[in-house]
């Protein structure tokens, strides 16, 4: 039977993070405890994803959903790349860290994996940074896959609808890490959680997951009382021992040294939003619409200062201070009406 939302114990839901964050005992936990974990696929070799998909189901046997960057690829504007590696350049030299010179494109196996989520059939796929075609939502329905479409406005959830997703993750403009944005040069529309979930459930008349800057049970009951099926959180999870998150990025959520969160596109060519640190302070105004190829020329820089939180992003969304270092049950617990 496919998954509804309807299904669930608790109506929240847990953040897909791609780039370590997600684990399959975040997933899990999430999942265990009544609502809906989300697991990163993104970065992930098809291989690995696979393993990850299989730990997910050896550790619950509650439904969960596994979440995947759509590719698009535009004109490589090679000179505006070159221009940002110029500028990271004596970063990087500080670091001892890697600039590449020639970064491909590449579309994060995207086909594989879609296929990887039919051979497991997964209970549930999201998609963020576009909408799969309709062919390829028809592959994961037939699999009995329920398909989630990431959006940030109304425009994107009537694509998202034709394509024929099963419900919407409406994602405000206060959310932490990538904005779903489907266009890689398109403006942040910057709408706030609430008012973008009535919009496009008015509009696409689907259930819709709103996301963006929770930060307590009486912010999830107003988003679940305007109409949301659910409710995602990916920031209040950040601290929870089951996450993969670095320990600097978890010490900066508590640090009153880090006070404001922007969103930047300094580390990865696509705006997303993260704490201020000195590496958004000093790039944002430089860095290209360019990605993923900014994503990869900074990879580098990000290992090499991983203990740094000056130079790794910090991504969360504007409701960080009430992320606690407790278990993910005990997030889900305390988020619940
Ligand atoms: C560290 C981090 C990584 C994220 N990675 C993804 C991702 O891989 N895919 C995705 O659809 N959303 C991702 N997001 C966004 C979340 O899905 C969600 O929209 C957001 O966390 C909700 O806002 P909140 O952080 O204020 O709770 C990420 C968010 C964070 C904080």
């Amino acid at each position: 039977m496919m998954f509804d939302l309807g299904l669930l114990g608790v109506p929240i839901a847990g953040a897909p993070m791609a780039g370590g964050t997600s684990t399959p005992e975040l997933t899990a936990a999430v999942s265990g405890a009544g609502g809906l974990g989300f697991y990163g696929g993104a970065y992930l070799t098809p291989e690995r994803l696979r393993e990850d998909i299989r730990a997910i189901a050896a550790l619950t046997d509650a439904p969960f959903g596994v979440n995947l960057f759509v590719p698009e690829e535009i004109p490589f504007d090679e000179a505006a790349f070159a221009e940002y590696r110029d500028r990271l350049a004596p970063l990087a030299e500080r670091l001892g860290a890697p600039l590449p010179e020639h970064v491909p494109f590449t579309d994060d196996h995207f086909d594989a994996k879609v296929q990887v989520l039919i051979d497991e059939r997964v209970p549930v796929a999201s998609f963020t940074f576009g909408c799969p075609d309709a062919a390829t939502v028809a592959r994961l329905h037939a699999a009995e896959v329920f398909v989630v479409g990431t959006v940030t406005c109304v425009d994107e959830a009537l694509i998202a609808r034709e394509s024929g997703v099963d419900a919407l993750c409406a994602q405000g403009v206060s959310a932490g890490g990538h904005r779903g944005t489907f266009g890689i040069l398109d403006a942040d529309p910057g709408i706030d959680t609430l008012p973008l979930l009535t919009g496009v459930a008015d509009a696409a008349g689907l259930p819709v997951i709103a996301a963006g800057g929770v930060a307590s049970r009486d912010d999830a009951i107003a988003l679940l009382e305007a109409g949301a099926a659910a409710v995602q959180v990916g920031t209040l999870l950040l601290r929870c021992p089951e996450a993969g998150t670095k320990q600097a990025h978890r010490d900066a959520l508590a640090d009153p040294r880090f006070t404001e969160t922007v969103t930047t596109r300094a580390y990865s060519g696509r705006l997303a939003r993260g704490l201020v640190n000195e590496f958004i302070a000093a790039y944002s105004d430089a860095a290209p619409p360019v990605y993923p190829q900014v994503n990869t020329l900074t990879g580098g820089i990000r290992r090499a200062g991983s203990t740094d939180p000056d130079v790794i992003n910090l991504w969360a969304g504007t409701g960080f201070r009430a992320a606690q270092a407790v278990p993910a049950a005990d997030v889900v617990a305390a988020l619940s009406p």
